[in-house]
């Protein structure tokens, strides 16, 4: 079958690929555009490790086709450092231990700052309901929601 030529943004940066009409954006930014951030935890809308944000909505990316990219933009964990300067919730994560395994974690930031730019103080429930999609195997999750309540505050000024 011919291939697909996608014309896209990627972490604000122009780019194009080729990909399957049924090859999943995760597939092409892991495969195709050697953007392997974004994990492969269950490939089926369960899990959040695939979590990318497609013209500023926050969504699966093992749910969604490469060709979707068509003129869109997408933002995934790689964009999410600025240079060697961590987002603050990159660093909130490091300093509270918020990681074990780090399957997950890039699919926990991309959400997290997902919920900041919507709600940049959000209380804890709010913070627990937001990540709900996002599973992980090795923290208990406490650690992880200090970490984006304290990158929060950090963000706002307080
Ligand atoms: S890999 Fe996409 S939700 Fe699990
Ligand atoms: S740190 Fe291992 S799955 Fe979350």
């Amino acid at each position: 079958m011919a291939k697909c030529h996608v014309t896209t943004t990627i972490n604000g940066d122009p780019v194009e690929f080729l990909c399957e009409p049924q090859q999943t954006l995760l597939d092409v930014l892991r495969d195709e555009l050697q953007l392997t951030g974004s994990k492969e935890g269950c490939g089926s809308g369960d899990c959040g490790a695939c979590s990318v944000t497609l013209d500023g909505r926050l969504v699966c990316s093992c749910l969604v086709l490469g060709v979707e990219a068509e003129g869109r933009s997408v933002d995934t964990i790689e964009g999410m450092a600025t240079g060697d300067h961590l987002h603050p919730l990159q660093q909130k994560f490091l300093d509270h231990a918020a990681l074990q395994c780090g399957v997950c974690t890039p699919g926990f930031l991309v959400a997290a700052k997902a919920l900041l730019e919507k709600h940049p103080d959000p209380t804890e429930t709010q913070v627990r309901y937001w990540l709900a999609g996002n599973l992980c195997r090795c923290t208990g999750y406490d650690k992880i929601v200090r970490a984006v309540m304290d990158a929060a505050a950090e963000m706002r000024g307080a």
